[in-house]
């Protein structure tokens, strides 16, 4: 993970990749929907801004309207001035790399299609120094992903062992349960080598969440605290203000444990909990998220009653504006079981964690939108300021700000100037002031990744495998209990009471979010 300035005449401009990006093809599947507008070429867009594409690179989109070439550039050139993240566009690299999109029409499931996607392969303007190095990108309904590898296979665009570079990313949700994740898994492999598998989990393409390594690794100061001698117990809040909104269709089916406990909550957890690594390589790093996952027992039914919470949101408010109940959402039904938020006690049988409750909470139409987690090591012994504080002295809490405001604080107790007594003070470090460099969208990140073959952070079928077997004792417990206990909160709040109660049961509270300032 070196990192290397590409454009000196642009600071915000780094790659952290040593290894470049060989000529490749990369075949978008799902070319015309959101994602593909929102995130996949915007990210495109600014590695050919940064320079990190090289000259010989075609994008091919593959969907299933008829649409020409032109059409197809311009309605991402459309999309890419809505959406970019950084404006306005540069209207000369948009040209440049747009003059190398092609469009293809196709099914999904209909095996001559990809014959024929071969052959256009091959006949490309570029497709003399690309040679065979493809990456196929499914950003399509999930229902397709196993088929789509299938006709990739059968078609000769999979995997070979010739050197050249066949590469598959996989969007989320990967599986709906552990069995159907199994099967995802094996059809995939029956195509594609796992490490020509990139499975995509968009937080581990955020700068923040990459930092929790190089944070707990590359210093001295917090390993030696990173334990249950010290710390008290771990809080991670992914809250989100936005409701479902047009998603309903999807998230009936999903909820919050599917959508966002099982992939990104867990992916924090493992990243915060694990065992320093034996290098920075792919397996290494996994190997150690997966040996937590792993150390957490499946919880039993009662276990679950006790430690885990879910509940759906009412109407109500957020910023003055009305906001519907999550059962009058379009395409949800009117009496939906579906969980927006959940809340869940875990803890990690082994030597470093034992006795430590990690706290995970999640949820949509909440107060405020942040992620962060929070760790709270034990409270100082209080004698020696006993008669000067009311109650016993603060826990120092090390505050860590994924989104938005990216940054890092330290709570701890200080002497009031004039008196004897004392108060909790922050000690901040900000991203935004404390870099002068581009902050790159997560999937930037990723697919410079899996156009270079680095897997470390994609998820591996084992660790996705572990989380499904977390997930699924919750979801199948819910599912004994139907309509009981799923209680209402009201839009912007931070959930229902009985989350509050998951801490306050242990003596503890849910620490409030802070706008971390400038
Ligand atoms: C997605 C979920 O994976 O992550 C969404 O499907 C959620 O429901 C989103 O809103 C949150 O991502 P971010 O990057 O905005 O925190």
């Amino acid at each position: 993970m070196s990192i290397a300035i590409i454009d000196p005449a642009c600071p915000a401009l780094i790659s952290e990749h040593p290894a470049q990006v060989p000529p490749t093809a990369a075949v978008i599947f799902g070319a015309t929907g959101d994602l593909t507008h929102r995130k996949i070429v915007p990210a495109f867009y600014h590695l050919a801004k940064n320079g990190l594409l090289p000259d010989d690179f075609a994008i091919i989109g593959f969907a299933r309207r008829p649409k020409s070439d032109d059409e197809f550039r311009k309605d991402l050139g459309d999309a890419l001035r809505q959406f970019s993240h950084t404006k306005p566009v540069d209207e000369e690299v948009w040209k440049k790399l747009s003059s190398h999109i092609y469009y293809f029409q196709g099914e999904l499931d209909d095996p001559e299609a990809y014959k024929r996607l071969a052959e256009k392969l091959k006949t490309l303007p570029e497709s003399a120094k690309i040679g065979e190095n493809y990456l196929f990108y499914l950003a399509t309904s999930p229902e397709y992903f196993g088929q789509a590898a299938q006709n990739l296979a059968a078609a000769g665009l999979a995997s070979k062992a010739d050197g050249t570079r066949r590469r598959l990313i996989v969007e989320k949700p990967f599986g709906s349960d552990l069995k159907s994740a199994q099967e995802l898994n094996r059809t995939l492999q029956a195509a594609f080598a796992e490490k020509d598998i990139f499975r995509i989990d968009h937080y581990l393409g955020k700068e923040t969440v990459q930092n929790l390594i190089y944070f707990r690794f590359a210093n001295s100061i917090y390993e030696p605290l990173w334990n249950h001698l010290y710390i008290d117990h771990v809080q991670i809040t992914v809250a989100e203000q936005v409701g479902v909104e047009s998603r309903g269709g999807y998230y009936e089916h999903a909820g919050a444990a599917r959508d966002m406990l099982q992939n990104h909550l867990f992916q924090l957890f493992t990243l915060t909990a694990m065992e320093a690594p034996a290098s920075l390589d792919a397996e290494s790093i996994r190997d150690e998220k997966v040996k937590v996952l792993r150390s957490i027992p499946t919880p039993s039914l009662s276990f679950l009653q006790k430690n885990v919470v879910r509940a759906q949101y009412g109407g109500g408010y957020i910023n003055n504006k009305p906001i519907p109940s999550y059962r009058q959402e379009e395409k949800v039904a009117h009496d939906s079981l579906t969980e927006t938020f959940v809340a869940a006690r875990f803890e990690i049988d082994n030597w470093r964690w034992h006795g430590v409750p990690f706290y995970l909470r999640t949820g949509k139409a909440l107060a405020t939108q942040f992620t962060e987690i929070n760790i709270v090591f034990k409270r100082p012994p209080s004698v020696l300021f006993a008669a000067s504080s009311e109650d016993r002295l603060r826990r120092n809490t090390l505050r860590i700000r994924i989104q938005p405001n990216e940054g890092i604080s330290i709570k701890f107790n200080a002497k009031v100037p004039g008196k004897a007594e004392s108060e909790a003070v922050d000690m901040a470090f900000l991203y935004r002031s404390g870099f002068d460099h581009y902050l790159p969208e997560a999937y930037e990140r990723l697919i410079v990744d899996a156009l270079i073959g680095e897997s470390t952070l994609f998820t591996r079928s084992d660790e996705v495998e572990q989380a499904w077997r977390l997930v699924d004792s919750i979801k199948s417990a819910w599912a004994q209990q139907g309509a009981r206990d799923l209680p209402l909160y009201a839009c912007g709040s931070m959930g229902p009471v009985e989350s509050d109660q998951l801490l306050e049961k242990d003596g503890r509270f849910w620490i409030r979010p802070k706008e971390m300032a400038s």
